[in-house]
């Protein structure tokens, strides 16, 4: 049986894929909570349902495939009707967010930005007053020079830690870079941050996702909530 904080993400990755409907181009991301989303979007393939998914990762695209969905590319697609993609922290009113947890930042905001939709699915536990709270912001960075790119970082406020695996080996992204875990204080203006880091040369993409969601469906133990950017 599911432990609850398991059956909170299916609950809300059931109600994330009913979102989903015919001939649809979507984006299908990354994570624990977007696992049970490509889940249960498998569920409604075998019911019937004709879509094609863009993955965010390896991981998605393997775990979509298993499950019989047709799979896709940008080579076919300039635009995405909808991406369903989990979070770090979402930031309550304006939805931004902290991504890249998972590892797969640079490949989801790729997706996001080429999105007419982005909804994120999450448990309650993810929502903050101010992104930076408890996530530290990934930045995916280019393994040559990542200990210059580190030093700048650090120079924006942050506490940079090369991301390793369990074994203690640096990790390495399905597009064969390194992800530097960024700690900061809560941020007030995360816009400016993520600009700010996005400058660095070095670095290839920031796990801060502004202004890109849309809808939040957020569980708990009372139910998913639907929040609209405000
Ligand atoms: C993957 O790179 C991440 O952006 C995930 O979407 C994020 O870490 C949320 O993952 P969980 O749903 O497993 O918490």
């Amino acid at each position: 049986m599911d432990d609850p904080a398991q059956a909170l993400k299916r609950q809300v990755g059931a109600e994330a894929a009913r979102l989903v409907e015919d001939g649809m181009v979507v984006g299908l991301g990354t994570g624990s909570t977007a696992e049970c989303v490509i889940d249960s979007l498998g569920e409604r393939v075998r019911e019937g349902l004709r879509f094609v998914g863009i993955p965010t990762s390896k991981r998605s695209e393997a775990q979509a495939r298993a499950l019989g969905i047709a799979i896709a590319g940008f080579a076919d697609h300039a635009e995405i009707d909808l991406t369903i993609d989990g979070a770090d922290e979402i930031e309550r009113g304006t939805l931004n967010l902290v991504k890249g947890l998972g590892g797969a930042l640079l490949r989801e905001k790729i997706v996001a930005a080429s999105s007419k939709r982005m909804v994120v699915v999450a448990d309650h536990s993810k929502l903050v007053d101010r992104l930076g709270t408890h996530a530290p912001v990934p930045v995916e960075v280019s393994s040559f020079g990542w200990e210059s790119v580190a030093r700048q970082l650090g120079l924006l406020g942050a506490r940079p830690t090369p991301r390793r695996d369990r074994g203690g080996t640096l990790f390495v992204t399905d597009g064969g870079n390194m992800i530097l875990d960024c700690a900061f204080a809560p941020l007030d203006d995360p816009a400016d941050t993520e600009a700010a880091i996005r400058a660095i040369v070095g670095v290839l993409e920031c796990g801060l996702f502004i202004n890109r969601a849309v809808l939040a469906l957020v569980a708990s133990a009372d139910g998913v909530q639907r929040l609209e950017r405000e």
